[in-house]
């Protein structure tokens, strides 16, 4: 790792551009922690729905999330989501929790709390993190910024693709609607829209595989080594 010796790496983007899986492989290239921002506010949306909190009320979603801890462990290449020391990694990924996390994403104070969770985890050691406004809000002074990007048709197909492969049955023209109103709603927000940092590299994945994006932003840390 040229530089830093706990360096932050950005990996911001819109949902089904591939994000997870390179931020994954580019912390196991680089010996670095990696860090899901999305999991942490889906897994304040999971217990919001369990214990029926009004989901438009930003303050009693604050009151929520100050009564919740949210752990995340990385190892061997396998996350997992603990909320307040249950494993709720596979519950997460639930169509419910992923229509609903928008609620929770667009409140401002939450974003504020998380955001301060986000950097408490940063600080133990270099990370590799992703998410929508980790660039521009959480880590505005990064070591390196991505923002990866790919067309909503392919983003789509890969996300096809990866349900059929978990043996889910996928409505093609449903999820496609899902996925542009996800977009809709991450950039329109008003608290930490998804948008590219000015400072950000940005990486159209359309016709990249994961491997080539990999090399692209390690070729790029590579000639901005950042001595500091
Ligand atoms: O990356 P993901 O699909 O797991 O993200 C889940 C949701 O959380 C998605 O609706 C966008 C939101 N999110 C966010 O608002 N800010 C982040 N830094 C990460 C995710």
């Amino acid at each position: 790792m040229p530089g830093q010796k706990t360096p932050i790496i950005t990996i911001d983007g819109p949902a089904g551009a591939g994000k997870s899986t390179v931020a994954k492989r580019l912390a196991e290239k680089l010996d670095l922690s990696y860090l899901d921002t999305g999991a942490m506010y889906r897994a304040l949306t999971l217990k919001a729905i369990r214990q029926d909190v009004d989901l438009e009320n930003e303050e009693a979603l604050v009151r929520l999330a100050r009564r919740t801890t949210i752990d995340l462990e990385y190892d061997a290449s396998v996350l997992k989501v603990f909320l307040d020391e249950e494993d709720v990694s596979e519950a997460i990924r639930s169509v419910d929790v992923t229509n609903k996390t928008f609620y929770v994403a667009r409140a401002p104070r939450v974003r504020q709390i998380m955001a301060e969770w986000q950097r408490a985890i940063a600080k133990r050691k270099g990370v590799v993190v992703e998410g929508r406004d980790i660039g521009t809000v959480v880590f505005p002074q990064a070591t390196w910024k991505f923002y990866l990007d790919a067309d909503v048709q392919e983003r789509c197909r890969r996300r096809i693709e990866e349900l059929r492969e978990k043996g889910n049955n996928v409505n093609a023209d449903r999820l496609a609607a899902e996925l542009k109103e996800r977009d809709r709603q991450d950039q329109t927000r008003s608290a930490g829209p998804l948008k590219k940092a000015e400072d950000a590299v940005l990486i159209d994945a359309t016709q990249l595989s994961v491997d080539e994006v990999v090399e692209e932003m390690l070729k790029y840390i590579k000639n901005h080594c950042r001595l500091n």
